[in-house]
This record gives structure tokens, sequence and C-alpha cells, in this order.
């Protein structure tokens, strides 16, 4: 009985076989995964990467319009980054002139939110600062990578991803590895 159901159920069965436009799918899939570690394993090869300069003023939006404000670079510093250190969010350790060294998440690239015609590296430290400090000295260190930069619909998305951003920065920054380099001579030594 069960033999003649089985053979039952071969007959009719049908095969379904994934459309070509699947199969394609898939594999550029799998290419865009595979694009993304090497790109991800050519980012680490360059980090932890140590940055300073005087701080100047980017467009202000930050502070305004995300209520994130960011500490720019100028264009020069930005210029001397590694190019395998592709556009996306990072985050590491921040320190303006002899003060404490804190947590920091950075972007590097052209916004596409904002759609910037220039590079530039805007770091958000984790603390808050009685007041600005634009003309004074920071030191980046830069020991992590999060994710690539995006392009959003709405302002209200692209916060909530700087605060997720945040959220992982903050938590990744204590464990061993990472806590070692906020102890590094170049973040450590005065100025
Ligand atoms: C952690 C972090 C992540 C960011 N991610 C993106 C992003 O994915 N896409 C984007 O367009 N801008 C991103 N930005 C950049 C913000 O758009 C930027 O800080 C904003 O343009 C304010 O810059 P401004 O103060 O120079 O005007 C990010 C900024 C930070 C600090």
């Amino acid at each position: 009985m069960v033999n003649t159901l089985e053979a039952d159920f071969k007959d009719d069965a049908t095969i379904i076989e994934p459309s070509e436009k699947e199969v394609s799918v898939e594999k550029g899939q799998e290419s865009l995964e595979a694009m993304q570690a090497v790109t991800q394993e050519k980012i680490q090869e360059e980090l932890p990467y140590f940055a300073e300069g005087e701080v100047v003023k980017g467009f202000g939006r930050g502070s305004s319009e995300l209520g994130i404000p960011t500490a720019n670079f100028n264009d020069e510093i930005v210029r001397e980054l590694p190019t395998a250190l592709e556009t996306g969010v990072y985050f590491g350790w921040a320190r303006i002139g002899n003060g404490t060294t804190h947590k920091m998440v950075m972007s590097i690239g052209l916004n596409p939110f904002y759609d910037n015609k220039e590079r530039s590296m805007e770091t958000h430290i984790m603390h808050v600062f009685p007041e600005q400090f634009y003309g004074q000295h920071m030191k980046v260190f830069i020991t992590g990578y999060i994710r690539p930069m995006k392009n959003y619909s709405c302002v209200d998305d692209l916060i909530q991803d700087i605060h997720a951003d945040i959220k992982y920065a903050g938590i990744t920054l204590d464990t061993p590895q990472h806590c070692e380099l906020k102890e590094d001579a170049r973040i450590t030594a005065a100025i």
C-alpha cells in the first residue's frame, strides 16, 4: 500500500526548477557578499589607523538637523587616508587637545544623503562637551569598521542607523582588543 502511494506521488510530482532570473539574483547576491568580504579584509589590514589635526567646521547639519554633532578634519588629512579605507562608518577613540580620550564613531565618505561632492572624515565623539571645539587639536584612532555608507529616503532613517552605530561602537570598544588601543602612545602622548 505504502509503495503504491509512493509510486503515485512520484508520478504526479512536478519538480520546480528555479527560474533563470532567480538563479541570477542568487548568483548576484553571492558575488556581492564575496566583494564585501574582500573590501572588509582590505579595510581590516589598514586598521588601526591614526590621524590628527585641527578641527574644522563642516556644514553644521550634524548638530542642527541630526542632533548628532560631528568634528571634521580638513581636506589635507582626508587625502592622506589610505585608499583601502573605503567610504563607510568606522569607530574608535578620539581625544581633543590633552583632554580625556572618548569613544567615537566616524563617517568617511560623501554622505550620499546630502549629496556631498568632497570626501570627508566626520567624527562624532560619544561625550557631551560643554562648548564647541573648532580650531582645537583632535587625535583619532580608528580601530574598527561597521558598515558601508548608505543613502536614505528620509532623515529619520539616517538618524536611526547612526544611533545603532553608536550603540554597536559603545559595546565593541569595551572589548579587550579595542580597549588596549585606547592606551596607544599616539593617543596618550601630550601635544
Ligand atoms: C556614525 C555616522 C554614520 C553616518 N552614516 C551615514 C550614511 O550612511 N549616509 C549618509 O549619507 N551620511 C552618513 N553620515 C553622515 C551624516 O550625514 C553627516 O554627519 C551629516 O551630513 C552632517 O554633516 P555636517 O555636520 O558636516 O553637515 C554618518 C555620520 C556618522 C557620524
